[in-house]
């Protein structure tokens, strides 16, 4: 017995639990595309506008090819709408190093400047008392903040949009990771000037392939974004920006559409996932930590991310250990459990960035996170033994000799 579970393979992610479940309606979405054959700006993509919009309570939405895109998307229209094609290099947009390398590349794609602001260590979203510190002390080049609601962690949207007002900055929510999360009340991506979720296959509302969108209640910002994603203009002869080719296609809006009915039950079993995890978890503080949600938020588990740190409770292997990470890792990929680390560089490290970017503070609780971090499977149908037995296997690492 104890053979046959040590050698049941678990992967990190196995999208066919979910397209199982969901084969009737996502098959019935790509039927009606294969009827009506109209790939680009096919009717499904302005259904998906409208509905993620009554759902976010999202005054408009527009589809784009990708999570990035939509990022650049909300930047480049912020820009414009300033009377600027883009943002100088002066201009400072703070975000965190410790995301996606797309949340920092969206920010130089736009013509600013990144700040990398530190996280807090227990959310891994950004630091506000440590972004307050630096607006009252900063140069004032600031024009606008991007957190990241990392993991499906809602950041601190109320402390975020309170600063944003003291020091007239724009706010754009990176919600590629949190596509139905709120904080106090409201849906994430709705808050700020402007969202940017991501449809890529692994996030919590995924397509198949590519795809993303851009939410905001600001009709002139909607209305700047429609055209950058078809090359800059109001139609292919009126061009007025530097636009792109960044729609979202109609086969991705038809399979992300007949998704979305489902999203809050879906999330609510990541939720579930996350509990069991946590439960079975819970009392080995000293070897590990475990993801917590802010009172006022509402997360969603895109990922479940522990935080190792390689101290048992009993003391056996004592010392906060470089590596003990990866031996977990390790003990678990032997045992047939796969785990990913987001992310192993912040993006200053990243040669990208260097010399392009403003480091205003120490980025170590970032950098500690990247030693420290390993997501576990999660994913909304996978079966209750199977978390208890990835939960059992962390539990004996650290537990036996
Ligand atoms: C935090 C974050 N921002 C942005 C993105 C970019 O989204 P996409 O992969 O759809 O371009 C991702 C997705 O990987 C992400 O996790």
């Amino acid at each position: 017995m104890k053979a046959q579970t040590a050698e049941r393979k678990i992967p990190m992610l196995d999208l066919r639990l979910e397209y199982e479940r969901m084969k009737e309606d996502v098959d019935r979405a790509i039927a009606r595309c294969l009827e009506h054959q109209r790939w680009i700006f096919g009717p499904e993509v302005r259904e998906l506008e409208e509905k993620v919009g009554v759902y976010l309570g999202a005054g408009h939405c527009v589809g784009a090819s990708s999570g990035t895109e939509a990022l650049v998307l909300a930047l480049r229209s912020l820009a414009i709408k300033r009377g600027r094609e883009y943002f100088d290099r002066e201009d400072e947009i703070i975000t965190t190093p410790f995301t996606f390398t797309a949340t920092g590349d969206a920010i130089l794609r736009s013509g600013a400047t990144p700040v990398f602001m530190d996280i807090d260590p227990a959310t891994y979203n950004i630091d506000t008392a440590k972004l307050k510190n630096y607006l009252e002390s900063g140069p004032g080049r600031t024009v606008g903040l991007l957190p990241v609601h990392l993991y499906g962690c809602p950041c601190n949207m109320q402390e975020i949009m309170e600063l944003a007002r003291r020091f007239d900055l724009f706010v754009v929510e990176d919600v590629a990771q949190a596509f139905g999360g709120a904080f106090a009340g409201r849906k994430l991506g709705s808050i700020a000037d402007a969202g940017a979720f991501s449809f890529f296959p692994s996030k919590n509302l995924g397509g198949f392939g590519d795809g993303g969108m851009l939410a905001t209640d600001d009709a002139e910002l909607a209305g700047i974004a429609r055209m950058l994603i078809k090359h800059g203009g109001r139609d292919k002869y009126n061009v007025e920006h530097v636009g792109y080719n960044a729609r979202l296609d109609t086969l991705q809006a038809a399979v992300v559409l007949s998704k979305l009915g489902h999203i809050d039950v879906l999330n609510g079993r990541r939720r579930a996932v996350a509990g069991i995890y946590s439960g079975t978890l819970a009392g080995m503080e000293e070897a590990i930590t475990l993801p917590v949600s802010p009172p006022e938020g509402l997360h969603v588990y895109n990922q479940y991310t522990i935080r190792v740190r390689g101290v048992a409770p009993d003391g056996r292997k004592t010392g906060l250990r470089d590596g003990a990470r990866e031996d977990l890792q390790g003990h678990l990929r032997r045992r047939g459990v796969d785990t990913m680390v987001y992310y192993p560089v912040p993006l200053h490290k990243m040669k990208l960035f260097y010399g392009r970017c403003v480091e205003p503070c120490r980025l170590d609780e970032s950098e500690q996170a990247a030693k420290e971090v390993l997501s576990l499977p999660i994913e909304p149908f996978l079966p209750e033994q199977a978390v208890r037995h990835v939960a059992g296997l962390v539990r004996e690492f650290f537990t036996s000799e």
